[in-house]
């Protein structure tokens, strides 16, 4: 018999107050029909538009409402659920819920399941126009997505209060096809991959240091995009205003001095590096103990190269698949290339700088080359860039691995 594509995939399905929740009976009967197995818990509001009977029906086991049921609470305790579930979909969220979420706050099974879980969470939000557009919901729904959170939607269209605009849930089919997406890359498994990212901070006296504008977030986005593929995770990052993705191991460090020594202690055992990090090519010789006092009209600091991370680990005697980063104002190509090179790289991802590019934005557009190909991944947010880098790499980590096996 062919396997489904969500054979025994276990889904947790949070449904709160919208009028959106009669599309649930829909979702969990095409959910059911691919072979997920779906544990619905409602919310107080979202039983005043559909009921539990209707879903748990559809559902083939009982519903959960209450954090207080105790009979239920004896057959899975809330925490036994928040560990079952290895992805908890919200459908509909709605504006109040994603208030609650990002706060943390647990005053219901939903929300108290959505925090006790380390299984990934994903929001299909639905609500009015102007509540969606609301600078409030904005800000939830930023944070969230900062915290690793997919928000899901919510579609353009007509809206159940007469208006048209933002605020729709995704249709079921879509829904069932993203959860289907999450799901499908699973080719990481087993690979161990150790990714850099974000600046570092050269100190020069007990009040200053020099540093420069990465955010960090392409790295956090490929360390997310690599897990989400099942593998095993270590991201060594400079200080940034980033949240670890959960379910990886981060290592912080300041300088790069210390991403150099956090990076080599574990190295060994790695089948991929790769260099996001946007290291100090040079860091003060001295380090002053006090301020430095505006006493002269100039002052000369002497700087001296630091090391570079990245060539050291691809001169390892048998070094991991290894993948850099060029970031450049001119001359991309050229100067790409000639980093592939020199530091006897696998893979490089090249990407301009300077106003409104590369750092601190969202967005970003790569140009990646190999030794005999290249490949341009055009303007994109981090998150869909990385997802396309990690399955480029695991490409050319895959082939690579069969040549060397077969030669
Ligand atoms: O030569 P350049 O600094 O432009 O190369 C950038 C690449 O090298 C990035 O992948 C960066 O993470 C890495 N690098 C490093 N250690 C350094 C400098 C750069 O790993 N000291």
């Amino acid at each position: 018999m062919e396997t489904k594509e969500l054979q025994n995939r276990r889904l947790l399905l949070g449904v709160t107050g919208g009028i959106a929740a009669y599309k649930c009976a829909e979702l969990v009967r095409l959910f059911r029909q691919r072979g997920a197995e779906v544990q619905i818990v409602m919310t107080e509001a979202a039983k005043r538009f559909i009921t539990p009977l209707t879903l748990q029906a559809l559902a083939g086991r009982p519903v959960r409402c209450d954090l207080w049921d105790i009979q239920a609470e004896e057959a899975m305790g809330h925490i036994e659920l928040a560990r079952w579930a290895e992805l908890v979909l919200v459908a509909p969220a709605s504006a109040d819920f994603l208030a609650r979420l990002r706060i943390g706050r647990a005053d219901d099974l939903l929300t108290t399941l959505c925090l006790a879980t380390e299984a990934r969470l994903a929001v299909a939000p639905a609500m009015n126009r102007v509540m969606w557009q609301h600078p409030a919901t904005r800000d939830n729904v930023d944070v969230l997505r900062q915290r690793g959170v997919e928000i899901w939607g919510p579609a353009e269209g007509e809206q159940a209060c007469g208006e048209i605009g933002p605020g729709r849930m995704l249709a079921p089919d879509e829904l069932v096809r993203r959860v289907g997406e999450f799901w499908l890359p699973r080719r990481m498994k087993g690979v161990k991959i150790l990714i850099t990212a974000g600046p570092t901070r050269e100190v020069i006296d007990p009040v200053r240091y020099l540093t420069n504008r990465s955010s960090g977030k392409m790295g956090y986005a490929l360390a997310q995009a690599a897990r989400d593929a099942g593998a095993q995770v270590t991201l060594v990052s400079g200080p940034v205003s980033l949240v670890p993705p959960a379910g990886i191991e981060c290592v912080t460090v300041q300088s790069a001095r210390e991403m150099f020594a956090a990076v080599m202690e574990r190295i060994a055992g790695q089948d991929i590096f790769v260099g996001a990090a946007a290291v100090a090519d040079y860091t003060p010789l001295r380090i002053e103990k006090k301020k430095i006092k505006k006493n002269s009209r100039t002052v000369t600091l002497e700087l001296a190269r630091t090391v570079d991370i990245l060539a050291t680990v691809a001169a390892l005697d048998t070094p991991p698949f290894t993948v850099g980063f060029a970031a450049e104002t001119d001359g991309l190509k050229g100067y790409a290339q000639s980093k592939l090179e020199r530091k006897k790289l696998d893979m490089i991802a090249a990407n301009h700088v300077g106003p409104g590019l590369g750092f601190e934005v969202d967005d970003n557009a790569l140009w990646v080359f190999w030794p005999g190909g290249e490949r341009r991944l055009s303007r994109a947010p981090k998150q869909i860039l990385a997802r396309k880098l990690m399955t480029l790499i695991m490409d050319r980590y895959a082939e690579k691995n069969s040549i060397e096996n077969s030669g």
